[in-house]
């Protein structure tokens, strides 16, 4: 079995973080939500790997390799414009050579691994597999509707007026009849090839899609309130290991964990948090579900619920700072200089919300 990831898209429901990074890249717990589903094939046994890649591919290139760094091998295929997940599909026929594989959206994080899909799928034998989760927001995705004998009857996509409340998860397996569907299929009204389309075609030609209800946690990390929902379910699974030096009062509390180089002084954290390599914090706070990146520098200030990026810095704000997430060298600070106002330089589709 073969794998394939895809990082394309433009991640819109991301900006301003993603004008200049990947949406899949942006860090979860300190980790690329990307690393997730490498990890997730890695343990499912799965090492041949094709990743779809857009605008985005030098980054997402950069951050993977070779894959190497998980014992897998990569590869990158180019999708030349965001024509759908069907179009995906087709361009990665050549890759997987008749291989049957796990088709696994880049944004979407679950929890508790693919081994158990894979091994029905394995024993089986279907033509297709489709994971599915109740959700209480349906028209936001493909949406199931299963047959008394528990059989896909028809699938549909972010319909209006969803007949279930079963969202395609963003996992799929699939054999090489999904090259007939996609083939066969025409763009949607916004022009796109859907995946949703090409399993429907597999059902109305009497192909076998098995339907699997996750009962674990899954998210598509489409917004900021997703990704602080991500980070909090991912740090929940934590292991304390404190790595990095902690000097003065400095005083860690619950599930923490601190990588090498960073230093604390005079700082509290109370877990679960992350603290990335090289991060300097001073006379400060950072309370539960927070994660700090590499080589931040926070001194005499408050936060939590938030994730920081790589190399931003805060400096002595007065109220704590929650429900955050801060771009990669992103500076806040307070300033003495008259006239006393708030002075700001922030991309487009940035956001402030002040109390
Ligand atoms: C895609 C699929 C949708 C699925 C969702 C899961 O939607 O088209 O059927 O439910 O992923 O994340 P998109 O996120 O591309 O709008």
């Amino acid at each position: 079995m073969k794998g394939l990831i895809l990082s394309g898209g433009k991640g819109t429901r991301l900006r301003p973080i993603t004008h200049t990074a990947a949406k899949q890249l942006v860090p979860v717990a300190n980790k690329p939500i990307l690393f997730y589903a490498i990890e997730a094939m890695v343990e499912a046994g799965i090492r041949d790997i094709g990743i779809i890649v857009g605008d985005t591919h030098l980054e997402v290139r950069e951050a993977v390799g070779d894959g190497s760094a998980w014992g897998a091998r990569v590869a990158y295929i180019q999708q030349e414009a965001p024509l759908g997940l069907a179009h995906a599909v087709k361009i990665a026929e050549d890759f997987m050579a008749g291989d049957d594989f796990v088709m696994y959206l880049g944004d979407n994080l679950i929890r508790g691994g693919l081994q158990p899909f894979v091994r029905q799928f394995d024993e089986d034998k279907p033509d297709a597999m489709i994971l599915l989760a109740h959700v209480a927001n349906p028209r936001q995705f493909g949406v199931a509707e299963l047959g008394e004998d528990g059989r896909v009857v028809r699938l549909e996509e972010k319909p209006p007026e969803p007949r279930s409340d079963l969202a395609l998860v963003g996992v799929y397996l699939f054999t090489r009849r999904i090259f007939d569907a996609v083939h066969a299929i025409k763009p949607s009204p916004r022009g796109e090839l859907e995946i949703t389309d090409a399993i429907q075609y597999l059902i109305d030609h009497q192909h076998r899609v098995m339907p699997h209800v996750i009962k674990g946690w899954w998210k598509d990390t489409g917004k900021l309130s997703d990704m602080l929902e991500a980070n909090r379910i991912m740090l929940d699974d934590l292991e304390t290991s404190i790595e990095g030096r902690l000097e003065g009062t400095s005083q860690v509390q619950g599930r923490v964990a601190i990588a090498p180089g960073a230093v604390l002084v005079d700082t509290v954290v109370r877990g679960p948090a992350v603290i990335g390599p090289g991060a300097r914090l001073e006379q400060t706070f950072v309370g539960p579900y927070t994660s700090i990146g590499p080589d931040v520098a926070i001194t005499g200030s408050e936060i939590e619920h938030s994730i920081v990026l790589a190399g931003s810095r805060i400096t002595n704000l007065e109220g704590r700072i929650t429900d955050s997430l801060l771009g990669k060298d992103v500076e806040i600070c307070r300033s003495d200089r008259t006239p006393r106002a708030h002075r700001l330089m922030i991309g487009d589709h940035g956001r402030v919300e002040l109390p």
